[in-house]
């Protein structure tokens, strides 16, 4: 494909203005069928328990009908946990950061004895947002904003900018003015509200319905194993950039975590390191997808023939933790149902994703490196690079991704066969199917054949 520009890309993705370009936006004016949610929740079940060999896409509507959208929020993502930062975008007490997700407005802060928590920025008193965005940060508040991509700032209280009700940075209330006439009223009833949260491998998960039946460290049990050597809890977001997506969570998720399209969208940037067809999937797991992205065997070759010289093949310092076949793959991982993030040589990506609707959501796609590489003397020319190369094959993405919740709307659409390079958006409808069902894949019943058994012992 011709690479296209970030400026042509965002302006693709605008808020659409013009009703009949922009048709393709609006579920109603889909040229395909209605189809009530029991029914395609049933196709899903259907084509989940198909063999890896006979699988099919799924229905255009599970990609564009807002009633569809509505069962995933209840169903899905209001009963998993989601990710919402890393702990090194709130390093300091006082630190926060600003996230909207699902309807909530939420805030992650450390508060005063280190602990990281998620809080309502719902104010108690009448409903006000307490950081509204691009409000309160002009003198106002004590608030200050370090990164408005990130929505990270820091403070030392909470407050509120309606009527300056102030809150402790664990939510507490500290003080409100002229409410002594409150009959009852009692100050210590009236905090902000918190929200089920767990810090693992350095992320910040978030539980928004408060039920989930397992922890994020039981759920990742298998993949905290596999990661701790890249120490992902020292390593700090070095890059962040935000992105409006006009398509379903499931495109981006999908196009994410399946390499068969590096020898198309990809051809002159992913394909020539990490060709499709060596890439492959681990077998089923309940919680999460697994995927190996080998660098071609003339790459292994030239990153030892480079070490030999002392020179760096890669864009960062290597992690010296970071050996054997993993040194020369890119680790690529889905943990249920949206926490997306890849693991190389010299980094760590993370695709934080907030679904707005069924064809939109918003991206922020980062960096992290260790610690040690930021204080790198040639640490700037390196991010320049390693950003540099992360945007460029994210922009190829969003192309396919934006082009392909267009063809859900068309009457062209057909159920489209699935290679094996894709088995990961298999893995993705018996997620669903599962959870249709109140379980996890896996769990009832027979893991499924792996793509490449064979390789699994080699990479345990
Ligand atoms: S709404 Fe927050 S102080 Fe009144
Ligand atoms: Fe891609």
């Amino acid at each position: 494909m011709t690479p296209v520009s970030e400026p042509e890309i965002r302006r693709a993705c605008a808020v659409p203005t013009d009703p009949i370009q922009y048709s393709h936006r609006s579920g109603t004016r889909s040229a395909q069928p209605e189809l009530p949610v029991d029914q395609l929740l049933a196709e899903i079940e259907r084509i989940a328990a198909l063999p890896l060999e006979d699988s099919v896409t799924l229905p255009a509507q599970a990609y564009t009908s807002h009633a569809f959208f509505d069962w995933e929020v209840e169903n899905v993502f209001r009963k998993e946990w989601l990710c919402l930062a890393h702990v090194s975008q709130v390093p300091a007490i006082g630190d926060f950061l600003n996230v909207d997700i699902l309807g909530e407005s939420l805030l992650v802060i450390r508060d005063k004895s280190n602990v990281v928590r998620v809080l309502s920025r719902v104010c108690p008193h009448r409903g006000m947002d307490i950081m509204p965005p691009g409000f309160g940060y002009d003198g106002h508040s004590p608030a200050e904003v370090r990164d408005g991509v990130s929505g990270c700032g820091h403070t030392r209280l909470l407050l509120c900018p309606y009527h300056s009700w102030t809150f402790e940075l664990d939510g507490r209330l500290k003080a409100c003015a002229e409410m002594q006439e409150a009959r009852g009223f009692n100050r210590d009833e009236w905090g902000l509200s918190t929200y089920r949260c767990e810090v693992w491998q350095g992320f910040v998960f978030v539980n928004l319905d408060g039920d989930a039946p397992h922890t994020v460290a039981e759920q990742y049990a298998g993949l905290g194993a596999h990661l701790d050597k890249w120490n992902l809890a020292d390593m700090e977001v070095v890059f962040a950039r935000e992105w409006d997506c006009p398509f379903n969570w499931k495109v981006l998720t999908e196009n994410f975590m399946e390499s068969y399209h590096h020898a198309g969208a990809h051809s002159q940037t992913l394909q020539p390191m990490m060709p499709a067809r060596d890439t492959w999937t681990e077998r089923e797991k309940s919680h999460y997808i697994r995927c190996h992205l080998p660098l071609k065997p003339a790459l292994r070759d030239q990153i030892a023939a480079c070490e030999a010289r002392g020179e760096r093949w890669d864009t960062f310092p290597p992690i010296p933790t970071v050996t054997g076949e993993d040194r020369y793959e890119w680790g690529l991982f889905l943990g249920y149902p949206s926490f997306k993030f890849l693991v190389t040589a010299d980094c760590a990506i993370w695709y934080r994703t907030q679904p707005l609707g069924p064809d939109r959501l918003k991206l922020l796609t980062t960096m992290l490196v260790p610690k040690s590489t930021v204080k790198h003397p040639d640490f700037d020319a390196m991010l320049e690079k390693g950003s540099a190369q992360s945007v460029a094959f994210h922009l190829e993405d969003m192309e396919v991704c934006m082009a392909v919740q267009r063809g859900y709307y068309s009457s062209g659409y057909q159920r489209g066969r699935l290679s094996h390079l894709e088995m990961p958006i298999w893995l993705i409808q018996r997620y669903l199917a599962a959870r249709a069902r109140g379980t996890w894949p896996g769990l009832d019943r027979e893991p499924a054949a792996s793509q490449r058994p064979e390789k699994e012992g080699a990479a345990a």
